[in-house]
């Protein structure tokens, strides 16, 4: 029987799906219910000194939906707004009440090493099991020299980074900003810190559209609006990227993050290096019972491959990227269409033809490959959406 406990830096996840801070993790009642239905974890709503000023914009959210279904998802919200007390007084009821449930601290201060120290030291006897650093916010609050702004310089997030560690009692995670050039740099550099691990990724700095008739970027906040954070399925990519960049550059564990809908995302995220993964855009969408699903579908995928457990499947994917240069290319890959399948759209045609190869023909009814122009790209394969071409 697989099981889906997992043990990270000392700590027992019942399972390794666990809130991301934002809103399901901004009360404790929520918390405590998604405590119930089953959720491993949480990572608390980012907490501030108190006496950091944050006044919320309305509205503060934009989608991007196909088919009625949000697939991205652009907020511009600011931090946790209860006090450091409420918190504290917060994660005790939790712990007492759940206290096989995991509670991260997610934190954040302006750049004074007091301000970081006061808060991880408030909270190191609160019950908290381990402390994430928020580096990596893109639009709270860079101009006040935080979020972002830290995780997207080696020096300061090194700094930070340190002056946690004199002080902590927990393990620390810190969450890494996307935002850079070299995601490895700034975790080598945190690591060198003395960080005991990662998360990764937080939202992707985005403008969700424009409204063509008043000319107002989205969300229109009385006729302005600011960069925001790009989340939910949209950004895997990006997040899965991340994560198995930090993992090809050290073996400390990471809380792999961006775009899990369902367990088959979080499987992917831990074949890439994340040992627990956290999940934000896809609660706030469809609800804390997604849990239910998630557990099945990941418990029954362990047994179906024979894996005991979900360390079983972290790395396994690493082994398998590598430089553009080393890719074996000898053989080449061809599509197979399914004449049962295919309507003869020629929709392959058009596109292969417009795309530069022109290898597909609609001869005697049936759409015929010219191998020696196919070069195997598989695009036909991804526009048939009658899923007739498969790549052989
Ligand atoms: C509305 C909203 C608020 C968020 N607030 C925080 C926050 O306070 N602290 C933080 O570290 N991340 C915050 N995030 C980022 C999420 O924790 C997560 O990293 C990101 O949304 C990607 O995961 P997802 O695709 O599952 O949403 C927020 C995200 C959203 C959508």
């Amino acid at each position: 029987m697989a099981t889906l406990k997992t043990k990270v830096l000392g700590i027992d996840f019942e399972n390794p799906f666990i809130l991301a801070s934002a809103p399901p993790t901004a009360k404790i009642e929520c918390i405590d219910k998604a405590f119930t239905l089953g959720w491993g974890g949480a990572v608390l709503k980012t907490i501030t000194p108190d006496d950091l000023e944050m006044i919320e914009a309305s509205p503060r959210y934009g989608v991007w939906k196909l088919n009625n279904r949000i697939c991205g998802f652009e907020n511009i919200e600011l931090l946790s707004h209860l006090t450091v007390q409420q918190w504290l007084d917060g994660i005790k009821y939790l712990k007492k009440k759940h206290p096989t449930k995991v509670q991260i601290a997610s934190i954040m201060a302006p750049v004074v090493k007091d301000e970081w120290q006061k808060l991880v030291c408030t909270f190191n006897d609160s019950g908290v099991d381990a402390f994430e650093l928020n580096f990596s916010c893109p639009h709270g609050m860079p101009e006040k020299g935080v979020g972002m702004a830290i995780g997207t310089s080696v020096e300061i997030s090194s700094m930070i980074t340190k002056w946690v560690m004199e002080v902590a009692q927990k393990p620390v995670f810190v969450k890494l900003s996307h935002n850079v050039t070299n995601i490895a740099e700034i975790a080598k550099a945190v690591e060198a810190a003395g960080a005991n691990g990662f998360a990764a990724i937080n939202t992707v700095q985005s403008l969700m559209g424009v409204d063509l008739d008043t000319f107002e970027p989205i969300p229109n906040v009385n006729g302005q609006s600011t960069y925001g954070g790009y989340s939910g399925m949209a950004i895997k990519p990006i997040g899965l990227r991340c994560v198995a960049q930090i993992r090809q550059n050290s073996n400390l564990p990471i809380l792999g993050i961006g775009g899990i809908s369902n367990w088959h995302d979080a499987a992917e995220y831990m074949t890439v290096g994340a040992d627990v993964v956290e999940v934000c855009t896809e609660v706030m969408t469809s609800g804390y019972i997604i849990i239910k699903a998630m557990l099945q579908g990941l418990s029954d995928y362990l047994e179906s491959k024979g894996l005991n457990s979900p360390a079983d499947l972290k790395n396994r994917a690493i082994s398998h990227l590598s430089a553009h240069e080393t890719l074996n290319k000898q053989k080449q890959a061809y599509p197979h269409i399914d004449d049962a399948l295919c309507i003869r759209c020629t929709k392959c045609v058009t596109i292969c033809d417009e795309s530069e190869h022109s290898a597909l023909s609609l001869k005697d009814g049936h759409i015929m490959l010219d191998t020696d122009a196919c070069v195997g790209c598989s695009l036909c394969s991804h526009v048939c959406f009658k899923s007739a071409i498969t790549m052989k």
